[in-house]
């Protein structure tokens, strides 16, 4: 794989289709309330935790930072009235989401192909940043964060949830776990995680008020047996798509992913805060 294939536009316009399979139509992990649920019921509960975070109301104007294929979007304009912006840095993502919403019929919604950490969108023009599990693929945390300040309105609200790093990673242990978190790279592009603590502080430094900061390691951990099931599931059309070698990279990274959950070097969680009125 080479060096481009880390970078996160072009790591998603590589894995778009295969991650529609492997993950679902929603690309990010599922909340579990129970443990028996489907993955698209599950993924379908972050988003409705996003939801309630964010306080949705209809004609709000929402900026959907790193929107994948556009499903949440097009759920929370059609459910809740809200008009939606989504932006990724893929531009196979943002074909993907234009031609599904066109499709169905939800012109509430439109994409295009933005950075988070430099969106060139005017100041004080949306009231609700949405951030769903695309910060960790964003370097530049303080960026992303200052620049969903500077485009809500006064009165307006972020919402974020991620993976998150649940202790500090020493050097020692990066050392020692290098094939980890090179196999974890291969498959999910460059990323890093970062605590709640530091969202928090961001959050705080950009002048935002957080008002709800959640773990939910718990409830998403099941989320990797049902991605090993969709793995076998679609292994042929997966294997078709991105290649042998990578699906490999995939199901390995799933048994990296369980033991960091279960032993609390990473896990998942949602933040909340608005920007003063
Ligand atoms: C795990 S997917 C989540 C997609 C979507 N939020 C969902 O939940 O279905 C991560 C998304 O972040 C996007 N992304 C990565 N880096 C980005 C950046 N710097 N700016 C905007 N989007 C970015 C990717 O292209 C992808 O669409």
């Amino acid at each position: 794989m080479t060096q481009e294939h880390y970078e996160p536009a072009a790591h998603y316009d590589r894995v778009t289709e295969a991650w529609g399979l492997l993950l679902g139509d929603e690309l990010h992990w599922g909340v579990f309330e129970t443990g028996d649920e489907p993955l698209d019921v599950a993924t379908a509960e972050l988003t409705t935790r996003m939801i309630a975070a964010s306080q949705l109301s209809p004609g709000l104007r929402v900026l959907d930072v790193g929107c994948g294929s556009g499903t949440p979007a097009r759920r929370i304009a059609t459910e809740h009235g809200v008009e939606v912006l989504g932006i990724t840095t893929s531009a196979v993502g943002v074909e993907a989401a234009t031609q599904e919403s066109a499709r169905l019929g939800v012109d509430t919604v439109s994409f295009e192909q933005r950075d988070g950490t430099a969106n060139g969108l005017p100041d004080a023009s949306f009231d609700r940043a949405w951030v769903l599990e695309s910060s960790h693929l964003m370097p530049d945390r303080r960026a992303l964060i200052s620049e969903c300040a500077r485009v809500l309105r006064p009165g307006g609200r972020i919402a974020l949830c991620d993976i998150i790093r649940r202790r500090e990673i020493g050097f020692a242990e990066l050392k020692e776990r290098r094939h980890e978190f090179a196999v974890l790279r291969s498959a999910y592009g460059a990323a890093r995680m970062d605590s709640l603590e530091i969202y928090s502080g961001l959050m705080a430094d950009a002048g935002l008020v957080v008002d709800e900061v959640v773990d939910i390691t718990r409830e998403t951990l099941p989320t990797l047996d049902r991605w090993r099931a969709t793995a076998a599931e679609h292994r042929d059309a997966v294997i078709g798509l991105i290649g042998q070698e990578s699906l490999d990279t995939f199901e390995e990274s799933l048994d990296i992913l369980q033991a960091f959950w279960q032993d609390g070097t990473l896990g998942y969680g949602l933040i909340s805060a608005s920007k003063p009125a």
